[in-house]
Order: structure tokens, then C-alpha cells, then sequence
């Protein structure tokens, strides 16, 4: 694998997102390359649980790959957002315990990756954000759906509103994460949690996994908005201006068309 890194033991399997110089940001070949991992992990019985991280000290994932969707058309960005759901679903109805360690920036689409997985641990140099308002645009990989309903619908709309990260700490307090540890212990940590976890039956597990996920309303209305309105972000002279700003290392002047 190009962008990913594998690896497994004690019934835990570690896949670390490795783009450390683009910080971990999700292009295409990345995703793919998850979508089939998640596959062989999903039929491999040795595995009883996932962890998902990011290489480097910096970043978990810092969103979807901004230069690889500059010149979308509105088609080709709703076309974009659908995968990219379609993917985090599988994550957040994986019948394994998958668990996100936050180990730097999880901004964007990272931050709606650490969303899509059963919980989340975080370092204390983790960074929670959804920026995508500063490119002109919006979520589209359930940052919209999946935010508010981690962290209530005010705190929700004020993050994707300002743009701004929020730190460790605040994640901590406000639901998003469970744990905050040491950057040095965070993946320690995290695997002694799962390995209380997976010392349980995989059957109650597994089920527990599907209630909680049958009893989500509205999800599925949710990202079909959100994948239409992400679209339609592509047609503006806003996201244009936003993406321009972002590459020029600018500040960007919106003109609200
Ligand atoms: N896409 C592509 N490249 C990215 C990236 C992204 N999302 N985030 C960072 N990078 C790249 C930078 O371009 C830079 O590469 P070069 O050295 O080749 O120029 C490298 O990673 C390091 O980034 P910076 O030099 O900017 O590092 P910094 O420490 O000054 O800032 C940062 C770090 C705050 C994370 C900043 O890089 C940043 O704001 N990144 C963009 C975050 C963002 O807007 N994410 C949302 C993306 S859109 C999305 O995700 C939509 C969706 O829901 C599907």
C-alpha cells in the first residue's frame, strides 16, 4: 500500500494513514486503499478490533486533499462526497470495534473520519475542526450530521460556522473524544481499552454495534443534503476564491456569489 500502513497484533489491527508531508490529507488512492484494508480486516477472524492513526506528529488527517478536488464540477463534488459517506458508513457500522487515535490536526474530512469511528482517543496535541467554511464550502464526509450529533446542534453549528479548531481539552469536555492522553501513551493507552473490550465475545459486541446504529434517525436524509449542498458549493465564485486563497496562502475575499 501506498498510503497506508498495516499492521496487527493481539487481535488488534493498526492502520496508520501515511501522507505525513501532506498531512495525511485523503486523496483518492487513500481512501481506496482504506475501502479495500477494511475489507480484508472485515473477513480476517484473527482481527477483533481496529485502530486508526495518523503517521507523523503533526496530523491525523488535516481534511480531504484540497489540491485533488480544486476543479471539481458540482457533479463530480456531490459524486466525491457520496464515496466519501459511503465509506465512513462502513466504518460507523463496522460489526469490529474501530477506534480513532487523534494524534494531531483532524480537521475536514479527518475530523469526520474520527467522527465515523465507534470512539475516539485523542494526544494533547490533538486539533478538532471543520474549516471548510474558510474554502467556501461545506462538509461532505457527515461533518454535518455527524458533529451535532456528538456534541449538540449549538456547539455543532458554531465549529462549522467559525471554522476554527477546537484543542484536546475542549474535545474532551464537549463529548467528542473520550480520553486525552500523553502523545507518547496515546496508542498504549488506547489499545489497553480495546483489548478490555475485545476480552468480551465478539457476538455482543457486534450487536451492540448494530442497535446503536439502528436506533440513528435520519442519517441517511442527512447525507443525501449534505452531499447535494457540498455540490452545489462547487459552483461558486466563493469556493473558487477560498480554495485560491487556501494554495496562495492568502486571505481569502468572498463576495457571496
Ligand atoms: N489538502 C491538501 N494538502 C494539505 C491539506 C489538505 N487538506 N492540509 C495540509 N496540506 C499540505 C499543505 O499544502 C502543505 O503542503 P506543501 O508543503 O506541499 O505546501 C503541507 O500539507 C503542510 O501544511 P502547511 O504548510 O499548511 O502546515 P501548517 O502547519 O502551516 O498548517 C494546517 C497546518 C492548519 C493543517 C493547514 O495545512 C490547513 O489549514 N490545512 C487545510 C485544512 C482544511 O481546510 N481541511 C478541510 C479540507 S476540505 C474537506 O475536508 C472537505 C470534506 O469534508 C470532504
Amino acid at each position: 500500500m501506498e498510503y497506508l500502513q498495516y499492521e496487527h497484533s493481539d487481535g488488534i489491527a493498526t492502520v496508520t494513514l501515511n501522507r505525513p508531508k501532506a498531512y495525511n490529507a485523503l486523496n483518492r488512492g487513500l481512501l481506496r486503499e482504506l475501502e479495500s484494508l477494511l475489507e480484508t480486516i472485515r473477513s480476517d477472524v484473527a482481527v477483533r478490533a481496529v485502530i486508526i492513526t495518523g503517521a507523523g506528529e503533526k496530523a491525523f488527517a488535516a481534511g480531504a486533499d484540497i489540491k485533488e478536488f480544486s476543479d471539481f464540477s458540482p457533479s463530480q463534488a456531490q459524486q466525491m462526497a457520496q464515496q466519501g459517506q459511503a465509506l465512513f458508513r462502513t466504518i460507523e457500522t463496522f460489526p469490529k470495534p474501530v477506534v480513532a487515535a487523534v494524534n494531531g490536526f483532524a480537521l475536514g474530512g479527518g475530523c469526520e473520519l474520527a467522527m465515523a469511528c465507534h470512539f475516539r482517543t485523542a494526544s494533547t496535541t490533538a486539533r478538532f475542526g471543520q474549516p471548510e467554511v474558510a474554502l467556501g464550502l461545506i462538509p461532505g464526509y457527515g461533518g454535518t450530521q455527524r458533529l451535532p450529533r456528538l456534541i449538540g446542534r449549538g456547539r455543532a453549528l458554531e465549529m462549522l460556522m467559525r471554522g476554527h479548531p477546537i484543542d484536546a481539552q475542549t474535545a474532551l469536555r464537549w463529548g467528542l473524544v473520550n480520553y486525552v492522553f500523553s502523545p507518547e501513551k496515546l496508542m498504549d493507552q488506547t489499545r489497553d481499552i480495546i483489548l478490555d473490550i475485545i476480552k468480551h465475545s465478539r457476538l455482543p459486541l457486534e450487536k451492540i454495534i448494530r442497535a446503536v446504529t439502528a436506533g440513528e434517525n435520519n442519517l441517511e436524509q442527512g447525507m443525501t443534503a449534505e452531499s447535494v449542498l457540498f455540490g452545489e458549493c462547487f459552483a461558486t465564485e466563493d469556493f473558487r476564491e477560498g480554495v485560491m486563497a487556501f494554495l496562495e496562502r492568502r486571505t481569502p475575499h468572498f463576495k457571496g456569489r
